[in-house]
């Protein structure tokens, strides 16, 4: 057993989808969660960048002591988790494993669709997962760089949302995918609607849940699970506040947010 709080990361407020699964798992378990307002997106910048902020992340939670931790931004895990394993002791948990086994669990995912950040994309982490597993798995990959910007306007079920989601899925569609992965953190807010266009002849995936088992895995081989009859405790910083991130956090946690704190990395 071990108390100390688990760490998660993400580029901004998106990874507050993870922290719901994983509190809903793992209700025990102290969190701190840091988002680096101040320099997301990291879905455009350049793998070296990403990984330099990934790093300077996982300090920031290492100094808080935590016992294990979660990249819970696709760009970040796409690019950096490597790095981060190999660098730090601590178990570091990224969520393209976790989304990629989550398309695997139904053995009749024969053609897959990925949207994601141009980040994510371009580094075809989720792909080369994919293909190293299933050889004979057809991947359409598409970046879909404009879904971020109106999912944190708040423009889910919007008309140009709508016309912007049958533009991007359009071709996924004409290569008669059976699964479309939600290769980002913001993304699974989008599901009611997606659901309603595509209808049930494409299973959404989201990585989110999927991270959670990986993660509750992980803890129970190391016996690092906090005892389970805790209450666990979630605080959050972020490198930047401002009203809209605490909106965006009340969306993405389907609460309201505890006290939020700026932190310098
Ligand atoms: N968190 C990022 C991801 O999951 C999306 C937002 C960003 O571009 O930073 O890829």
């Amino acid at each position: 057993m071990n108390n100390s709080a688990l760490g998660i990361f993400d580029s901004g407020v998106g990874g507050l989808t993870v922290v719901r699964a994983v509190q809903e798992l793992l209700p025990g378990e102290d969190i701190v969660y840091l988002g680096d307002t101040a320099r997301v997106p990291y879905g455009s910048k350049s793998p070296e960048t990403i990984r330099r902020f990934s790093d300077e992340d996982v300090r920031y939670l290492l100094q808080q002591e935590v016992k294990a931790i979660v990249v819970a931004c696709n760009t970040a895990t796409a690019h950096a988790l490597p790095m981060l394993q190999e660098r730090y002791q601590v178990p570091i948990v990224g969520v393209i494993e976790a989304g990629v086994e989550a398309v695997l669990a139904d053995p009749r995912a024969q053609r897959v669709g990925i949207i994601a950040t141009r980040g994510t994309i371009a580094s075809h982490a989720y792909q080369q997962a994919l293909s190293l597993r299933r050889p004979d798995m057809v991947i359409i990959e598409q970046a879909t760089p404009l879904l971020v910007p109106l999912i944190e306007e708040n423009w889910i079920d919007h008309p140009a949302t709508r016309q912007v989601l049958e533009t991007y899925l359009q071709p996924l569609l004409d290569q008669r995918i059976d699964t479309l992965m939600l290769a980002c953190t913001h993304y699974p807010l989008l599901v009611p609607v997606l659901q309603e266009m595509i209808g049930d002849r494409v299973r959404i995936v989201d990585s989110a849940t999927t991270c959670a088992l990986h993660l509750q895995q992980e803890l129970r081989q190391r016996d690092m699970l906090a005892e389970p009859t805790r209450q666990g405790n979630l605080s959050i910083a972020l490198t930047d506040l401002s009203e809209q991130f605490e909106n965006l956090a009340k969306r993405f946690l389907h609460k309201c947010p505890p006290n939020i704190s700026r932190v310098e990395l």
